[in-house]
C-alpha cells in the first residue's frame, strides 16, 4: 500500500482497480506538473523575499491588532506567554511545512503533501479544511477591517461609516460595504499576476512591520512594572484559552507554500520563507504584546475594539499617534485579505488541475500568467460572504481548519520519510520523528482547547465536504478518469 504512491499511473500496473478514496498522486508527477494549468503556466518569478513577504503578508493583521485584544483579558499579562505557546505550536508544523515544501515544491500546499501521502478522500478533506483557513479566514479578516477604517475616517476626517453600509444584516446593517470593497481591490491587484501581487503585497507588509516597531518604541515609554503583576491572574487555564485563541494570529505562515508553481528556486526558497516569516511574526507579536499589556492594565483591554491605538493614544497624550497605528493596521490587515486571497486561488489551482473542483480554476491567462478566472470567482464568493454574512466570530472555526490541516502535514512528513526515505530534501525536520509527532499532538491539544460550537460548525462545514466529494470529486478526479481510460484500452 505504502510504494502505491511511487508507480506512475498511466503505467500499466494502475489497471488493477485501487480504491478509489485510496488513490494517490506520485510525488514525481506532482512536481513535473508544476505550473501546469488549461491553456497556460503559471510563470516562476518569485524570490526568497517575496515568499516570506507572501508568508508575513497572510500572518500579520488582525491577530494582533484585534484579538490581542479579546485574549489579554482571559490571561492577563501572561498573555505574552500564551503567544509563545501558540508560536511553539505553528512551529513544529512550520518545520514539516518547510520539509514538505522543499521537496514537493507545488501549489496546493498542504492538500497536495496529503495527495501524495494518504491518498484523494484525506488530501480533499485537507483541501476542504484550507478553505475553511483561506477562503473563510479573508472574510473574516475583511470584516474586522471595516472596524479600523472606521476609526481612521473618525480620527482624520471625523466622519464614520454608517451602521446600514457597514454591518450586515443581523448586525444593525444590510451590508457591509467596506469589508466587500477591500476584497474587490484585492482581486484587481490578484489579476495582474504573480509579480505585481508580490510587489504590492511586499510595499503592504514593510507598512505593518514599521507600524508595529513604532507601537514598541512608543509604547515601551508607557509601561508600568505593576501592570505585570500578578502575571497570570486566570492561572495556566487562562494562559491555554488565551494561546488556543491567538492561534489564529499565526495562521498564514504556510502560504508560502501555495506559491511553489510561481517560485524562482521554490525547494530552497520555500522552506526558508516558511521559517523566517514565522521567526520575524513571532519576535514581533511577543514584543507588541509584552509592551501592551506593560502600558495598560489587562482589565482594560475587555470591551476595548483597538486597543493598541488607544495605547497609542494614552502614551502619547495626543490621538495622532492613534490615528498613525489605525492607519497601519488598516494597511496591515488588507495584506491579510490579499495574501490569503493569493494563496486561496493558488490551492484551487492545484485541486482543479486534479480534477476535485471544476476546470475553471486552472485555467491560466496567457498575458499575465495569472488564473484570472479562478481569481475572479474566488473574490466574488469572499466578498459576498463578508458582505452579507456577520461572519467576525469565525476566527476559531478557521482555526480549528487549520490545526487539523497543519496535523495532516505532521503525518504527511513521517509517511514520506518511509515511503520516498532517498528523495532530496532541502530542509530536514530536526530530530524525527519526534519533531512531527509533537507537532500532530499540539494541534491536536490546540483543537480540543475549541469550545463546542466552533466543533459543531467543524463538523458542519466536514459534512458539506464529503457530499461535494462524494457527488463530484470522486468520478471527476483526473487519476479516476485516467484509471477508468487506461482499463477500457
Ligand atoms: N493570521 C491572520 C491574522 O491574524 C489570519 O489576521
Amino acid at each position: 500500500m505504502l510504494d502505491q504512491g511511487q508507480a506512475p499511473p498511466l503505467s500499466p500496473e494502475t489497471r488493477k482497480p485501487v480504491n478509489p478514496l485510496m488513490r494517490r498522486k506520485p510525488v514525481e508527477r506532482l512536481v513535473s506538473e508544476g505550473g501546469q494549468g488549461e491553456g497556460g503556466t503559471l510563470r516562476r518569478s518569485l524570490t526568497m523575499w517575496q515568499l516570506t513577504m507572501i508568508s508575513i503578508g497572510a500572518t500579520l493583521g488582525t491577530g494582533i491588532f484585534v484579538v490581542l485584544g479579546t485574549a489579554a483579558p482571559k490571561a492577563g499579562p501572561a498573555v505574552t506567554i500564551s503567544f509563545v505557546i501558540a508560536g511553539l505550536t505553528a512551529l513544529f508544523s512550520a518545520l514539516s511545512y518547510a520539509e514538505l515544501a522543499g521537496s514537493v515544491p507545488v501549489s496546493g500546499s498542504s492538500y497536495s503533501y496529503a495527495y501524495a501521502t494518504m491518498g484523494e478522500l484525506i488530501a480533499w478533506i485537507c483541501g476542504w479544511c484550507l478553505v475553511l483557513e483561506y477562503a473563510v479566514s479573508v472574510a473574516a479578516v475583511a470584516v474586522g477591517w471595516g472596524q479600523y477604517l472606521n476609526e481612521l475616517l473618525d480620527g482624520t476626517i471625523g466622519i464614520t461609516i454608517p451602521e446600514a453600509v457597514s454591518q450586515p444584516y443581523g448586525q444593525g446593517g444590510f451590508i457591509n460595504l467596506p469589508a466587500l470593497v477591500v476584497v474587490l481591490l484585492s482581486m484587481v491587484f490578484l489579476m495582474r499576476g504573480a509579480k505585481e501581487s508580490a510587489t504590492v503585497n511586499s510595499i503592504m507588509v514593510a507598512v505593518k512591520i514599521v507600524t508595529l516597531i513604532l507601537f514598541i518604541g512608543i509604547g515601551v515609554m508607557g509601561i508600568k512594572s505593576g501592570n505585570y503583576t500578578p502575571l497570570a491572574p486566570l492561572g495556566v487555564t487562562g494562559i491555554s484559552a488565551a494561546a488556543s485563541t491567538l492561534f489564529f494570529s499565526y495562521i498564514g505562515f504556510d502560504a508560502a507554500s501555495t506559491a511553489g508553481e510561481e517560485a524562482k528556486n521554490p525547494k530552497k526558497d520555500l522552506p526558508r520563507a516558511i521559517m523566517l516569516s514565522l521567526g520575524i511574526v513571532t519576535v514581533l507579536y511577543v514584543l507588541v504584546a509584552f509592551v501592551a499589556v506593560g502600558a495598560m492594565p489587562w482589565k482594560d483591554f475587555e470591551g476595548t475594539e483597538a486597543a493598541l491605538a488607544q495605547i497609542m493614544t494614552d502614551v502619547t497624550g495626543t490621538s495622532v499617534w492613534g490615528v498613525v497605528l489605525a492607519a497601519g493596521a488598516v494597511i496591515a490587515i488588507f495584506s491579510v485579505v490579499f495574501a490569503v486571497l493569493y494563496g486561496q486561488t493558488r490551492i484551487l489551482f492545484a485541486m482543479s488541475r486534479d480534477g476535485l473542483v471544476p476546470k475553471v480554476f486552472a485555467k491560466v491567462d496567457e498575458k499575465t500568467g495569472a488564473p484570472r478566472a479562478n481569481v475572479v470567482i474566488v473574490s466574488l464568493f469572499c466578498g459576498v460572504l463578508a458582505a452579507f454574512i456577520p461572519l467576525g466570530k469565525l476566527a476559531d472555526a478557521t482555526s480549528i481548519g487549520t490545526l487539523f490541516a497543519f496535523g495532516l502535514v505532521n503525518i504527511a512528513v513521517i509517511i514520506l520519510r518511509y515511503t520516498k526515505p532517498d528523495m532530496p530534501r532541502t530542509f530536514k525536520v530536526a530530530l524525527f520523528p519526534v519533531t512531527p509527532i509533537l507537532g500532530f499532538l499540539a494541534c491536536g491539544y490546540m483543537m480540543f482547547s475549541l469550545d463546542l460550537p466552533t466543533w459543531i460548525v467543524f463538523g458542519g462545514w466536514m459534512a458539506v465536504g464529503l457530499v461535494v466529494y462524494f457527488t463530484y470529486g470522486i468520478r471527476r478526479s483526473r487519476l479516476a478518469t485516467e484509471e477508468v481510460a487506461t482499463a477500457e484500452k
